[in-house]
């Protein structure tokens, strides 16, 4: 894609210090074939965000740009995007430490365009809800009587990183089976399953492990391990995933 023009901004929302090219990438796949780069030349300060500039340049340059955004600290996954190639949260991503005079922006990989930066998180939210991600208990075993079901630090350690997902998409984009196999569980949901059956409060073992262990399940990874390197939630993914198989093959109980 060539970028296709550039527009200066007037520096209103952020108080100009330096300037940097942001490089849009434009779609709207209901009217168009292609996406195109748009540049917009967007002032920024040391602690300008890429999600910052991106809506400065929606408030005064071009109010069309299609982002998703939300709490703008890094807790409800809805920013994720390619920023420079690499997938990241648009809010957790400083312009500054990029050290690059242009920034690109694009949707992420793995996902349908809905417009812009905006992608469908349909399928992995899909996917989510069918490793079943919640304590699966007997009815029987929670009486009128029952308080807490207690837990030691240990146990807690063994799946406390892994309930830090905020379901970005990040690891999913980056995913190699994903880009060839649009019906693989994903790193997202397998994080997920691993969460919830090494937690000891849990009896859904048997369940989610059947749901992970079919032909588009856990056996199509191939451990490239790049999920675990983009997670900005310190999400290891791929140890989660090489774990679970500890349990299909009997190493773990
Ligand atoms: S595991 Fe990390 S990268 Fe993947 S969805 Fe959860 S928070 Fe995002
Ligand atoms: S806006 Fe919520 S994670 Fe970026």
């Amino acid at each position: 894609m060539a970028a296709q023009s550039t527009q200066i901004s007037k520096p209103t929302s952020i108080p100009a210090s330096k300037y940097v090219t942001l490089r849009i990438s434009k779609f709207n796949p209901k009217k168009e074939s292609s996406p195109k780069f748009i540049d917009f030349k967007v002032p920024y300060q040391k602690w300008t965000t890429v999600l910052d500039a991106i809506l400065h340049v929606k408030q005064n340059l071009d109010h069309s740009i299609g982002v998703r955004y939300s709490c703008r600290q890094a807790s409800c996954g809805s920013c994720g995007m390619k920023i420079n190639g690499r997938p990241a949260l648009a809010c957790f991503t400083k312009i500054i430490e990029l050290n690059s005079d242009v920034i690109t922006v694009e949707p992420m990989n793995n996902f349908p365009i809905i417009r812009d930066l905006v992608v469908g998180f349909e399928r992995m939210f899909s996917t989510h809800k069918k490793i079943k991600p919640y304590i699966i208990r007997e009815d029987s075993e929670i009486t009128p009587g029952t308080k807490e079901f207690l837990q030691t630090p240990e146990e807690v350690e063994k799946y406390i990183q892994f309930s830090n997902c905020i379901k970005c998409g990040l690891c999913n984009s980056v995913c190699p089976t994903m880009a060839t196999d649009s019906s693989f569980v994903g790193p997202q949901a397998l994080a997920q399953a691993y969460r919830y059956i090494a937690d000891t409060r849990d009896k859904g073992k048997k369940d989610r492990l059947k749901i992970i262990d079919d032909s588009h399940g856990i056996w199509r990874c191939h451990f490239a391990g790049s999920c675990s390197q983009v997670c900005p939630k310190g999400v290891d993914p791929a140890m989660g995933i090489q774990l679970l198989r500890g349990y299909l093959l009997g190493f773990r109980s």
